[in-house]
């Protein structure tokens, strides 16, 4: 009875899990979404509180409360714009705890009077602590370098020892050598200490030869492999719950990869081998020649005379907080009868989502609220550009310039309209280091200044 409530909280667990994520996939249900995924988190925490000896319970409380604060206090801290890094230190915790998981199970069952496993249980349980423990070992060390790497306490330049694809596999047949013998030796601590500490190096190594220009793509990788590292302890502890909700992160987070490989013309395999992507280059010779400028009265008059306005936000908008004066400037030319909408490239800001995020903050209205893809033809028919705060992802040398380290990157095609207007404070380059020749162009005019400053002189102005 008591075992039949467990699975039948675990079975509507992982349904809300599955809501959840699919609410999360569409921005009008995200909040939907995300209730799903609270209520299937408290179902989950309670039923296997349930299962464990009622002594545990005043150390599981303890350890749930100190837990909650500090998430409580650090989700409260948190900017829009150190959400990844948050994520990958989250990712590094999954990482961790499959490792625990791993060597507890393994010393559980060597203990003296424990229920020993033989034959193929045995053979079963061995493989399950080995990969939960190779697979979390990689993801811990892996996102702790993500994490410097965001944060910028490590340096973004990718790490190139010579012959590193492999040095990675000759790592990975060692392990898989380990695993044999540790199955058939029925279990070797030794040949486990040893592949934890490759894995570990394995980790570090993979991660630290990605350059920053493709950290996006590491973040949703990391996502991927704390999944799997999650259902290989769900399958040590015989938790259903652990299986299927790890399989849901792992099978996500890289099909989310796939997506964003894809919307950065980066091979899929080349990012699981780690190791891809080029050092940013922060400076080039090259003559782009003039730039014009357009003072924030002149945007607004611009904005007046135009019937089609898109709006392209980036990074820059996130980190001046402009998305509620954009919003406000977006309502004062809808109101005037001008057709406003905006592109959103899939990897601008610093995180997946982030524009739909901040813009959905603003209250701007979800159905003017357009991906790359569906608003990239309709560039030539637009009057008036606002390129606020991005950089990369309008970049017209990735589509033009072989040598450009962002080159066959999908952009947002903004040049091709009327006029172009981009927001930015200084010539300074984006994220991957690289010159725009968009703000060279004869139809682009820039409007310096910190984006929320001027979108608000625009919005007063109009
Ligand atoms: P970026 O190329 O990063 O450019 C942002 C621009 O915003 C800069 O040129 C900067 O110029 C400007 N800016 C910064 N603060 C500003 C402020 N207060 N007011 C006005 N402008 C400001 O932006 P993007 O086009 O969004 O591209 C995103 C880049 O980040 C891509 O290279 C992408 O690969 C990478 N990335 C993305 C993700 C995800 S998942 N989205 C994660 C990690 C990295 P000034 O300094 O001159 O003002």
């Amino acid at each position: 009875m008591f075992e039949g409530l467990i699975t039948v909280a675990y079975i509507l667990a992982a349904l809300c899990f599955i809501k959840a994520l699919a609410g999360l996939s569409n921005q009008e249900k995200a909040k939907k979404g995300n209730w799903f995924g609270i209520i299937g988190m408290a179902l989950a925490l309670a039923a296997t509180i349930t299962l464990a000896d009622t002594g545990a319970y005043v150390y599981i409380l303890v350890a749930m409360v100190i837990g909650a604060l500090i998430g409580i206090r650090v989700a409260m801290k948190v900017e829009m714009t150190g959400m990844p890094e948050l994520i990958a230190a989250l990712h590094s915790f999954v990482g961790a705890a499959a490792v625990l998981v791993g060597f507890n199970t393994f010393i559980k069952q060597t203990l003296p009077g424990a229920e020993h496993l033989t034959g193929a249980a045995l053979n079963i349980e061995l493989g399950e602590i080995f990969l939960g423990v190779f697979i979390g070992a990689i993801t811990f060390t892996g996102s702790i370098i993500a994490f410097g790497k965001l944060r910028g306490i490590i340096k973004s330049k990718p790490l190139t020892l010579p012959g590193r694809n492999w040095l990675n596999l000759i790592a990975c047949i060692v392990c898989i050598v380990l695993m044999v013998l540790f199955i058939q030796e029925g279990g070797n601590f030794t040949y486990l200490v040893i592949m934890t500490i490759i894995s570990l190096v394995l980790g570090l190594h993979l991660i630290a030869s990605i350059g920053g220009a493709d950290m996006p793509v590491v973040i949703s990788m990391l996502n991927s492999y704390s999944g799997w590292a999650t259902a290989a302890s769900g399958f040590m502890l015989s938790n259903d719950l652990l299986i299927v909700t790890g399989a849901l992160v792992g099978s996500s987070g890289a099909i989310l990869s796939f997506i964003m490989c894809k919307a950065m013309n980066r091979a899929f395999v080349s990012v699981i081998l780690g190791g891809f992507g080029g050092e940013p280059v922060k400076t080039d010779d090259t003559d782009y020649g003039e730039y014009r400028e357009m003072s924030a009265e002149e945007v607004a008059e611009t904005l007046k005379q135009s019937s089609s306005v898109v709006i392209t936000p980036g990074y820059g908008m996130a980190v001046a907080q402009a998305q509620y004066p954009v919003a406000e400037m977006t309502r004062k030319l809808r109101d005037l009868g001008v057709n406003v909408r905006f592109g959103i490239h899939p990897v601008a800001g610093r995180l997946p989502g982030h524009m739909n995020v901040l813009l959905a903050e603003a209250k701007v209205p979800y159905d003017i609220v357009l991906e790359m893809d569906e608003i990239n033809d309709d560039f030539p028919d637009t009057d008036t550009v606002l390129v606020i705060g991005a950089n990369d992802t309008v970049n017209p040398s990735a589509m033009e310039d072989p040598s450009s380290p962002i080159a066959g990157m999908p952009v947002l095609e903004v040049w091709k309209a009327s006029t172009v207007i981009t927001f930015k404070r200084s010539m300074n380059p984006g994220y991957a280091g690289v010159q725009n020749p968009l703000f060279f162009k004869e139809n682009n005019f820039m409007c310096f200044g910190d984006a929320k400053n001027t979108i608000e002189q625009i919005s007063n102005a109009i």
